[in-house]
């Protein structure tokens, strides 16, 4: 289009020089005589001719690039970065044309700088972990990000562009916005909502935005979730008071025993030799709950290293196998166990005689007289498989999943009278996690319970 109107343009030029000289020639015509017409008419057509080819010059160098410009000019203005003129190798307008098509492609870079920044802002902030609403000074909200919709729901179009107080149900939040705009600070609010069916702790962060003159220019409301925070919490505070209550019963045992002693019991010698028994008997309880507790917290820090090694299964196996069969005949019940010959695995050789152990040991202490307790070990493709099966009470079906919880025992009193810290099955968790294995428990109650720990082979 543009390329029609030069041509145009320069064809009324052509047709007004071209009458501007038939004007003259019709005009100086009838005044001439003899030869000089001649001549002179010879004249006015080089003159036509000489403005002609300046004329196109001026055109072709000057007119023709300055339109140009002009119009790659106007789609600067309108946004489109891509255009480009076309720059004559010689010509006076060469510059201007150059320093156009270099000022096209600034801010081609600019705006693409821009974008890609604005790209990048866009994936951080929706992909932070915190919700995230900005408010303007006169309570708009203008921005929301995919965690903010996670925890309060619908859709970002239905709340940018209202005032928050209309799309917010919560008042803790409403005052938070409130006291962040009276006194221009960070100020903090805790809320519970229910989030997938679950309720969930979240703290909200009010911060005023300020700009550079201080003037105030909204707020920026950030929700952090703090559930697992507060279950961590909850968690501690119910384990201090489970240990403290389980110190306690031996130690107030320990204790009034003592006293009674010394308060004249001790001459009566049979007196005194029972309540010695029971004295012995509570600091053993204390002694072992002690260890269990250290124990834990020894698993429990992050470093904890194992000590990796091949485990020939034979000559492993052989300790636990004597130490039990020596446990069961006590309590008269039958040991077997039926091991593959000839495995290896890798695994922590104490730690996971720890395990053994202990499961062992709660198979024997669960299981009555007569009963019978059996230890297999299998070789499967990629795993070993060891159980432990016992003929004893059982476990009722909702206690299984909660039994690898610390002091979680199925019978207090039970596990109490055999020894029991209610920390054994937690501590053996623990350690077969850490092996990256994991521990499966059938049972059922007045049947017999089998737990089977299952690790891999290789790491
Ligand atoms: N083989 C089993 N048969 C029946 N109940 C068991 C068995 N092993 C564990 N339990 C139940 O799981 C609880 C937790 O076990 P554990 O952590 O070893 O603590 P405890 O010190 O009481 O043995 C026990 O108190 C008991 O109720
Ligand atoms: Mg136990």
């Amino acid at each position: 289009m543009i390329e029609e109107n030069k041509g145009n343009l320069f064809l009324r030029y052509l047709i007004m020089i071209t009458a501007v000289f038939i004007l003259i020639g019709i005009v100086a015509v009838p005044f001439l005589k003899g030869d000089d017409s001649l001549f002179i008419i010879l004249a006015l057509f080089i003159g036509y001719i000489v403005i002609l080819v300046l004329m196109y010059h001026v055109f072709e160098n000057y007119v023709k690039p300055i339109r140009a410009s002009v119009k790659v000019t106007k789609e600067l203005v309108k946004g489109n970065y891509n255009v480009r003129t076309y720059v004559k190798p010689i010509g006076e307008a060469q510059e201007l044309s150059e320093l156009i098509n270099k000022l096209a492609r600034n801010f081609q870079e600019m705006y693409l700088q821009e974008k890609m920044q604005g790209s990048q802002w866009k994936t951080v902030i929706n992909n932070m972990e915190s919700g995230l609403m900005l408010i303007d000074e006169r309570g708009y909200v203008h921005l929301v990000n995919r965690k903010f919709l996670k925890m309060f729901g619908k859709n970002s179009i239905q709340y940018i562009g209202y005032l928050y107080y209309d799309v917010l149900e919560e008042k803790a939040i409403h005052k938070v916005v409130q006291e962040t705009f009276l006194y221009e600070e960070k100020i903090t609010e805790a809320i519970t909502r229910t989030i997938e069916a679950q309720k969930h702790h979240i703290e909200v962060v009010g911060a005023p935005v300020i700009n550079d003159v201080k003037e105030l220019k909204g707020a920026v409301l950030v929700f952090h979730d703090i559930t697992e925070l507060k279950r961590v919490e909850q968690m501690r505070k119910d384990f201090v008071a489970n240990v403290s209550h389980e110190l306690k019963t031996p130690i107030t045992s320990i204790r009034g025993f003592s006293e009674t002693l010394l308060d004249g019991a001790m001459e009566d010698e049979e007196l005194c030799k029972q309540f010695l028994q029971i004295i012995l008997k509570e600091s053993t309880r204390l002694q072992a709950l002690v260890q269990d507790l250290l124990e834990l917290s020894k698993l429990e820090k992050e470093e904890m290293k194992l000590m990796l090694k091949t485990i020939h299964i034979d000559e492993w196996i052989t300790s636990i196998q004597t130490l039990m069969e020596q446990q069961a005949k006590a309590k008269s019940i039958s040991f077997q166990s039926t091991i593959d010959g000839g495995i290896t695995f890798i695994a922590d050789p104490d730690r996971m005689q720890q395990v053994v152990l202990n499961l062992l040991y709660n198979a024997i202490n669960y299981t009555g007289e007569g009963g019978t307790v059996t230890l297999r070990i299998e070789a499967k493709e990629s795993d070993i498989h060891i159980s432990i099966t016992d003929t004893g009470i059982g476990i009722p079906e909702d206690s299984i999943q909660r039994i690898f919880e610390r002091f979680y025992r199925v019978d207090r009193a039970r596990s109490r009278n055999t020894g029991g810290t209610g920390l054994g099955l937690a501590i053996v968790k623990h350690i077969v996690e850490a092996h990256k294995g994991k521990i499966l428990v059938e049972s059922m109650v007045n049947k017999g319970s089998t737990f089977t720990v299952i690790l891999p082979k290789e790491w």
